[in-house]
């Protein structure tokens, strides 16, 4: 990435990992350190991809088969990259995304039995370039993940159509997300989120700070 850009970090893992929890909290700690931060997530994060993301979470796309809902996951990431994450990236902001496209690899792609090709030509019109340069993939074993991720559900909403899977699939998303960790080292950091959120939240910054003093953008998104 040219010097002067920020940075384009993304939190990826299974349900009940605390991505959006640890997202939040590295958002406050760089803020503190003086940097320009922007929270998003996916499906959503711009008015296009929300307005997607009720349809995909509501399991209304389901019927219509993994294809349907990949490429509904794609047209929401293309407007998320386009109107939100790119321009923040190129005005030096540091962006932090809860889920990006490894999720589709791992839920469309693996659980999801899509043929590899048709993923990777998805993901290159939706992501049209616009590349993590770092991903944090929290890890947890999948009977504490969707046990939180229930916790939650309980306490706010119903679980939504992919949270409602079993046990098995989650346990194969998981491996799925190490895998890719292990495929793209260059950008992946696994982080085991079980225990201590104060410990999980240390060891993230550690990473994203010596990231940021490493990269030749490390004045990115200093105010
Ligand atoms: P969300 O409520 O944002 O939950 P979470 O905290 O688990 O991220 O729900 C997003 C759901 O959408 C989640 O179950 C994963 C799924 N998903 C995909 O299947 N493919 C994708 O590309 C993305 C971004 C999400």
């Amino acid at each position: 990435m040219a010097i002067g850009h920020g940075s384009f970090i993304t939190f990826e893992g299974g349900e009940g990992t605390g991505k959006s929890t640890q997202a939040a909290r590295l958002a406050a700690r760089l803020r503190e350190e003086g940097h320009r931060v922007v929270v998003t997530r996916e499906p959503g994060g711009s008015p296009g991809a929300e307005a997607v993301r009720h349809v995909l979470l509501s399991g209304a796309a389901e019927e219509f088969g993994t294809r349907m809902e990949a490429i509904l996951f794609a047209a929401a990431r293309s407007d998320h990259v386009e109107e939100l994450i790119r321009p923040a990236v190129a005005r030096g902001d540091i962006v932090l995304c809860d889920r990006f496209m490894d999720s589709t690899r791992v839920y469309q792609g693996v659980t999801g039995n899509l043929e590899p090709r048709f993923v990777d030509a998805l993901e290159r019109v939706a992501v049209n370039g616009m590349q993590p340069d770092l991903t944090i993939i929290l890890d947890v074993d999948a009977e504490t993940g969707l046990a939180r991720a229930r916790q939650r559900a309980a306490s706010s909403k119903a679980p939504d159509r992919f949270e409602r899977e079993t046990v098995a699939v989650h346990e194969k998303r998981r491996e799925a997300f190490l895998e890719l960790a292990e495929k793209y080292p260059e950008r992946c950091r696994v982080v085991t989120s079980v225990g201590d959120v104060d410990r999980v939240e240390r060891a993230i910054a550690d990473i994203v700070l010596s990231f940021l003093d490493q990269s030749p953008t490390a004045q990115a998104g200093r105010r």
